[in-house]
């Protein structure tokens, strides 16, 4: 089975999706990235399309709904050369991007996303994929429209998140659907939703999925990848402390590196500094390592006073020290 790491708006970046890599995910997503801002020429929206050396394979997500746009945000990424596949997302429901009519908003008429894939298609030789929902609502099944759209573009995949858009991220996973997918479809398709440990792998590998995207569970635990891989248990007290600690130094790491390279590429972008730039990851990802161990109210407290890398690091590192003993 293959593994492979979500797109998560906000997350998804070159630092994490390094780590995941390293953590045995077979493809890593790109966050989602605006196929009109790339098309008006927005800078930032380019920052998203970093990537840093030894990331493994990244697939580029673009969201967007009329195709000019899609074509030609489609021929720019093939251009940078750093991206194995081209995503079209067809399911976000969050209401800035549906209310464009992006998204989850496409949906509701299949027509559209057949549109933009086929305009995606015509502008890259990169495969080309679809990310997308069984549909608006229980009573509103379009996916086998959404995998026809796909298959007669010549798309190379779909996958399926197994909740209607009206579920949004909450609820139960449709494994009847995917299943019901799986058999119709002549592409390979990924399924995702809820899959968090060993447990729940298999009920989605059940449905016969040819692969397994990991979103939310990967945050806290992205070593989760090689878990699965190998069969192994997320380990327990000393050891999952230990492997905390060092995943917070090495995405540290792996964000000072991104860091340096934005500032060289685009210097006149206002890439903030780097103090401020990890303290805003570290208080929006990186405490997803610690939840739950004792104190770390005291070491968040502690963020609001921090600006530099070297602060940072000070009030890190009795924190790391303190409950790698505490918990041995
Ligand atoms: C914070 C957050 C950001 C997300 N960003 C994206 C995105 O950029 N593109 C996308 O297709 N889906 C996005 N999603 C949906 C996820 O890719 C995934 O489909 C969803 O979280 C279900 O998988 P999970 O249960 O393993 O988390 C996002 C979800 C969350 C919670």
């Amino acid at each position: 089975m293959k593994y492979v790491l979500a797109p998560l708006a906000d997350y998804t970046n070159a630092a994490f999706r390094r780590l995941c890599h390293g953590f045995g995910a077979d493809l890593t997503y790109t966050e989602m990235v605006s196929a009109a801002a790339l098309a008006h020429g927005s800078s930032p929206t380019r920052h998203l399309l970093e990537v840093l050396p030894g990331e493994g394979p990244v697939a580029c997500q673009l969201f967007g709904h009329i195709p000019d746009e899609l074509a030609f945000a489609a021929r720019e990424v093939t251009a940078l050369k750093r991206f194995v596949s081209i995503d079209l997302n067809a399911g976000c429901p969050m209401p800035r991007i549906v209310q464009g009519g992006d998204g989850a908003a496409m949906i509701r008429n299949p027509q559209v996303v057949r549109d933009c894939l086929a305009a995606i298609r015509a502008e890259t030789n990169l495969p080309v994929t679809l990310k997308t929902r069984p549909g608006p609502s229980p009573d509103k099944v379009v996916m086998f429209e959404l995998l026809d759209a796909a298959e007669s573009t010549g798309c190379a995949g779909l996958t399926l998140h197994g909740r209607f858009t009206s579920q949004k991220h909450g609820g139960e996973i449709h494994y009847d659907l995917i299943a019901e997918l799986v058999r119709r479809a002549k592409i390979p398709i990924t399924g995702n939703g809820n899959v968090y440990d060993r447990s729940t792998a298999d009920l989605m590998a059940l449905t016969g999925v040819s692969a397994i995207m990991i979103g939310r569970a990967a945050l806290k635990n992205p070593w989760l990848f090689g878990d699965l891989k190998s069969g192994g248990e997320t380990p327990s007290g000393d050891v999952l402390v230990a492997r905390q600690n060092a995943v917070f130094q090495d995405h540290v790491a792996n964000l000072i590196e991104l860091h340096a390279q934005l500032s060289r590429r685009f210097p006149n972008d206002h890439v903030p500094p780097l103090g401020d730039y990890l303290l805003g990851f570290v208080r929006t990802h990186l405490f997803h390592y610690f939840r739950g161990r004792p104190n770390v109210a005291t070491f968040r407290r502690q963020l609001n006073d921090i600006h530099t890398l070297a602060e940072l690091q000070s009030a890190a590192t009795p924190f790391l020290n303190q409950h790698a003993t505490v918990e041995s």
